[in-house]
């Protein structure tokens, strides 16, 4: 069931489209990421959704409910909206007892039961409660802005960046907990970031967002494995991008004929690899598959991974691609490799290339 709808949602400030164009679909219960690049116009989509500013263009309907278009709108205090925002934005003059119950209507010790709840479903030491905001970690801040959002039982959660202010272990450790609790409670959430690991691992649906437009909306698995071109490609990861030539399911690339997920194309086309799909061996060594050869032109070891470059074929100043692979061997500058592919190249649809 669609639970909230985005059409043609366009705002503008001064000369600079925020929004040029937003189409979305969310279903109830579920949870889209909407990842892009930082100034592409995240915040001001949650902005519109949430009711603190009002399109230009366009219809926000949620629920069977419109809630704006250009001429109208619902007042956010009256949508049943969450928002919890990138720093939290707890009033820091307030305890956390006072942050959560902010807004809450109901007598003393209802209100305080329901605080109590919800310290618990953020998984908070009550003893907390009487602590002022800075007396808390970043993460702790983050878990108390989102139940001071959970507070009201919004039928919609919109986070926006709420886990890039924490470090890295604390960061997937907060993202999994409020993962956790809003799909408890069964929570339709909208999460913006500017990080594709994150937006991957946390949404049903991911909306790739360029300039105001969404370049791609499709399950996280589609997006990273068959993005509509080159630049989404690369902002949802590493790809190796090859020329080639198409025909019948497969493609004759400078790696070699790759079948591709495209059977009805024909012609000259750009093909996609993910690194995993990709194995370099140094030649001569036990195990090494068949492949095409190449070279090594330059290697950075990076722990886990070693970052290099690859020139195919005896020509240093030939086809060369970049990659990340595991550090298994000791490879060096102008070792030869044999590079083997497995699983199916990712066609990019361009007519004309
Ligand atoms: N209130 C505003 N006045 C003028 N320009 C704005 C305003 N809010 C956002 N913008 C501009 O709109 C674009 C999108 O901003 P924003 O939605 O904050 O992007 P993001 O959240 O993706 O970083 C940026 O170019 C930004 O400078
Ligand atoms: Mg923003």
């Amino acid at each position: 069931m669609t639970f909230l709808t985005l059409t043609s949602l366009r705002k503008q400030y001064g000369s600079v489209a925020a929004l040029d164009g937003i189409d979305l679909s969310v279903t109830a219960g579920s949870r889209t990421a909407i990842v892009g690049p930082s100034g592409c116009g995240k915040t001001t989509l949650l902005r519109l959704v949430a009711g603190f500013d009002a399109p230009d263009e366009g219809r926000i309907v949620f629920a069977g409910q419109q809630l704006a278009d250009a001429r109208s709108q619902v007042p956010a205090h009256k949508r049943g909206i969450g928002i919890v925002a990138q720093d939290g934005c707890l009033f820091p003059h307030l305890t956390i007892r006072q942050n959560i119950g902010f807004g809450l209507e109901a007598e003393a010790s209802v209100k305080n039961d329901r605080i109590a709840q919800l310290m618990d479903m953020v998984g908070l030491d009550p003893a907390m409660l009487a602590r002022k905001p800075d007396q808390l970690s970043g993460g702790q801040q983050q878990r108390v802005a989102l139940a001071r959002a959970l507070a009201r039982k919004p039928r919609l959660m919109l986070l926006d960046e709420p886990f890039s202010a924490l470090d890295t272990g604390l960061r997937a450790a907060t993202r999994k907990a409020v993962t956790d609790v809003l799909t408890a409670a069964g929570i339709t959430t909208l999460l913006v970031t500017h990080d594709q690991g994150e937006a991957l691992a946390f949404a049903d649906q991911v909306a790739v967002m360029r300039a105001g437009k969404f370049a791609q909306v499709g399950s996280p698995r589609e997006v990273y494995s068959r993005p509509v071109d080159a630049a989404t490609a690369a902002f949802l990861g590493e790809a190796i991008v090859l020329p080639a030539d198409v025909a019948n399911g497969r493609a004759d690339s400078p790696l070699g004929v790759l079948p591709v997920d495209d059977i009805a194309y024909r012609g000259k086309a750009q093909i996609m690899l993910r690194p995993e799909q990709v194995t370099v061996t140094r030649n001569g060594v036990q195990g090494g598959g068949e492949g095409a050869v190449g070279t090594i032109a330059e290697i950075n070891f990076c722990g886990p991974t070693s970052d290099v470059r690859i020139t195919l074929g005896g020509d240093p100043q030939g086809f060369s691609f970049r990659l990340d692979i595991p550090s298994r061997e000791t490879l060096v500058a102008g070792d030869r490799v044999t590079i083997g592919v497995a699983g199916t190249a990712h066609l990019f649809r361009q007519p004309g290339f």
